[in-house]
């Protein structure tokens, strides 16, 4: 019997810290947040309403602040500086509804194909298309050079990014990329804005959207789609594949290196990375890398590459863990039958 307590204290104990306490302490370290949503409209809405909440709390406590010490100026300042954060903030929600309402009203109208692909010269002037023959007008060197960063490829655009996605991002591309901090009228965005050839603006839209996905393929690979969306900036060194941009040119571009992500998934874990991919905001406020629009398809595909690449022994160590539990309960079963046997006279 005293074995039986010992083992349900030692389960009991056990369970404690598994369930309990490493879950918590995982919650503190990386602070919880919504689970990733691909309807990008909800989910910029929905963080811009957080952000606005956050901003207010921060200017209650410095208001409260200075009305225990009224002539502070520090705090005064501090509650000033507060105020503006959440002018900044209720402004964000207010340019994203703007934005994903003409998104919402592009998405419903039919594209063109035909129109779309004469259109997309106004694409062509800094993207190629090589699956349709066109190359791109600058070389890596010269557009990290011109641009801070390679402009990519748009062969898999139709496919990889979200519809409506890529609508807000033609019409606006700063905010749809979550970046509107960060690049301004001082500083301007490499990609710029569509204005339209004088026709139905959100008509033109639909159409060059229509056109890409018309000339995306089928069947694209985790691989592919991780070279068109992240490997102007990421490096993955043990899949020997280096960013295509120039790494002082990248620097210069976003303020900071981004990160090789070799195994990024070992330090991040898959739901981070796909929570990350979605919205970089939501994990990392005011970070750099852009929201980068894919479809939750091929977000989980990017996260799969990323698995492949750097914890590809999975699927192997599951399997051995489960092999080690089956072989423990079978020993502890004859451990016990042994006992037994040994100290039967005793008993
Ligand atoms: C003046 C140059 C320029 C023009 C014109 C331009 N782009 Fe871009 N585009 C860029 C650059 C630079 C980037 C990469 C920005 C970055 O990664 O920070 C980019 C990125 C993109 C991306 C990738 C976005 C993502 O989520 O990662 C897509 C898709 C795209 N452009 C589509 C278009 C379409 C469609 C047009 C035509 C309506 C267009 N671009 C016109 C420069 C341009
Ligand atoms: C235009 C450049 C750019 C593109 C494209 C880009 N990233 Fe990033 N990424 C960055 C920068 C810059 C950072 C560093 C951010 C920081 O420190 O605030 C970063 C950081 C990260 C991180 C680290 C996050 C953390 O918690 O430390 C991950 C993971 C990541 N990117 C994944 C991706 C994936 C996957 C893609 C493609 C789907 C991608 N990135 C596309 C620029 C980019």
């Amino acid at each position: 019997m005293k074995e039986l307590k010992i083992l349900i204290v030692l389960i009991v104990f056990t369970l404690i810290t598994y369930i309990g306490i490493e879950p918590f302490a995982h919650s503190q370290m990386s602070p919880h947040v919504a689970p990733a949503n691909f309807n990008y409209e909800q989910e910029d809405i929905d963080l811009a309403k957080v952000r606005i909440e956050e901003a207010k709390a921060a200017l209650q406590k410095a208001e409260i602040a200075l009305a225990a010490n009224a002539t502070n100026e520090n705090l005064k300042n501090a509650v000033e500086s507060a105020k503006n954060d959440v002018q900044i903030r209720e402004n964000d929600l207010e340019a994203y509804q703007e934005l994903w309402a003409q998104a919402g009203e592009i998405a419903a109208l039919k594209g063109n194909a035909e129109s779309g692909a004469e259109l997309f010269m106004a694409c062509t002037a800094c993207h190629g298309l090589k699956s349709q023959g066109f190359e791109p007008p600058f070389d890596d060197a010269s557009s990290s050079e011109a641009y801070g960063v390679v402009v990519p490829d748009l062969s898999l655009a139709g496919a990889v990014y979200d519809k409506k996605f890529l609508s807000a991002l033609i019409i606006n591309p700063t905010q749809a990329l979550k970046l509107s901090k960060k690049f301004t009228d001082e500083n301007p965005f490499p990609m710029t804005q569509f204005f339209g050839f004088g026709e139905d603006l959100n008509q033109e839209v639909a159409d060059i959207v229509a056109y890409l996905q018309s000339v995306a393929p089928q069947n694209i690979s985790s691989k592919e789609v991780f070279e068109t969306a992240c490997l102007r900036c990421h490096d993955v060194r043990y899949d020997a594949l280096y960013a295509t941009t120039e790494k002082s040119a990248l620097k210069g571009y976003m303020g900071s290196n981004p990160p090789d992500l070799s195994i990024m998934i070992r330090a991040r874990g898959a739901e981070y990375l796909e929570n990350f991919i979605n919205d970089p905001q939501k994990k990392l406020d005011g970070t750099a890398m852009p929201r980068v629009g894919l479809t939750e398809e091929y977000t989980q595909k990017t996260v799969g590459y990323l698995e492949q690449i750097g914890d590809s022994k999975k699927g192997e160590r599951t399997t051995i863990g489960i092999g080690m539990i089956v072989f423990f309960v079978f020993m502890a079963f004859f451990a016990y039958m042994w006992k037994r046997e040994v100290w039967k006279e005793l008993h």
